[in-house]
């Protein structure tokens, strides 16, 4: 009986999310003009910014640091399951025009902003669309006509299979998204924390409890991801505290990325009972280094929270 009421209580939260309307509106009927401009900045934001052609490709885990596959660039097919911390399995889907063709750029637009696909199905937010939601207008349409320009490569991801209860709650969370403003340089504060959000930094290093991140712990670190590799790791407290990053100098904070922006950084073969990093320095080594250190004025600006953080815990 008990097992009766309980399974006709599911059913119905089931069927009741199930019609839970999308509380987004149709795709926008736009042309996105590709200028030299847009590609330039869409290249810089895909390719050493905010993640894209990371996640968007194959890693190669038997590395250090899991740089990505040549020959995948962009075809998805990267996966976040349950053992790094995901509930549910999931797949990168192709962003290349292998799959992206027959998608509007009004389309696209709403999938990197509002998290909701060409069907009309709601992204989860692994894909970091809340964050794409506050970068500007021009940044976006930048990325739409960049990557219309990717090498087509054809590659069927599988399905996904979300855990409960994401698989309801998956519904709710795309949003309505309004553009944000690209800060000028000169506001250093802002526009690092417009960086450090496009770049998706927080994601990995504020700690998640039933799939929300903890209040209070933004950049404390503490963010445990099993590794496909073996083993676990704990993301880095990146707030300005003895526990985090506050006797780190800028110059410092933006050697630490660029001293990987070489070939050799990303041959380096995972040694055996080492333990993997999910943080793809080698990707952001890539970045300007006036933007790392716009990330760090960024992060010195932000409130210090004492958290000890031991980043390898089986080492
Ligand atoms: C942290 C990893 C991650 C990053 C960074 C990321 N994505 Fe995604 N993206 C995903 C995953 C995973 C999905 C599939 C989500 C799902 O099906 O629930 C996805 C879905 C998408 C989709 C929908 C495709 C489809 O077929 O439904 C598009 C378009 C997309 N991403 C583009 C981008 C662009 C452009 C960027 C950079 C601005 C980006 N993504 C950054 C992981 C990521
Ligand atoms: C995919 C998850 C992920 C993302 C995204 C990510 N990090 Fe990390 N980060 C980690 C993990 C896990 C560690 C600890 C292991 C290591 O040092 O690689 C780490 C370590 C670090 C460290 C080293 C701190 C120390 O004490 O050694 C710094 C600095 C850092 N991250 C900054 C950043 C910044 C800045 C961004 C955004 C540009 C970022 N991270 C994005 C997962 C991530």
């Amino acid at each position: 009986m008990r097992f009766l009421l309980v399974l006709v209580l599911m059913l119905s939260l089931i069927s009741c999310s199930m019609l839970l309307p999308i509380k987004v509106d149709k795709a926008g009927d736009i042309k996105i003009k590709s200028t030299p401009e847009r590609l330039v900045r869409g290249e810089y934001l895909v390719e050493h910014v905010a993640g894209c052609a990371d996640c968007h490709s194959q890693r190669d885990w038997s590395i250090f640091m899991a740089p990505s596959i040549a020959g995948t660039h962009g075809a998805g097919g990267e996966v976040f399951n349950e053992a790094m911390g995901t509930p549910g399995t999931i797949y990168a889907p192709n962003i290349t025009p292998a799959a992206l063709d027959s998608w509007t750029d009004g389309e696209i637009v709403r999938a990197i902003t509002c998290g909701v696909n060409k069907e009309g199905v709601p992204l989860s937010p692994i894909m970091p669309y809340p964050n794409y939601a506050r970068m500007s207008q021009e940044d976006i349409y930048s990325i739409v006509a960049y990557l219309r320009t990717l090498a087509p490569i054809a590659n069927e991801v599988p399905k996904r299979k979300l855990n409960f209860p994401l698989n309801l709650i998956v519904r709710t969370i795309p949003k309505q998204a309004e553009f944000g403003t690209l800060p000028y340089k000169t506001d250093a504060i802002a526009y690092g924390k417009y960086m450090t959000n496009a770049a998706g930094c927080t994601d990995c290093h504020t700690p998640m409890e039933k799939g929300q991140p903890v209040a209070g712990m933004e950049f404390a670190g503490g963010f445990t991801m099993g590794m496909l590799s073996g083993g676990t790791v704990n993301s880095a407290n990146i707030t300005p505290h003895e526990t985090g990053i506050k006797s780190w100098t800028k110059e410092g904070f933006i050697q630490r990325f660029k001293a990987l922006d070489i070939p050799a950084a990303r041959e380096v073969p995972l040694a055996a009972n080492q333990v993997n990093t999910p943080m793809p320095w080698t990707y952001y080594a890539t970045m300007r280094a006036e933007d790392l250190g716009a990330i760090y004025d960024y992060l010195r600006s932000i409130p210090a929270i004492n958290n000890t953080v031991i980043k390898y815990p089986e080492l």
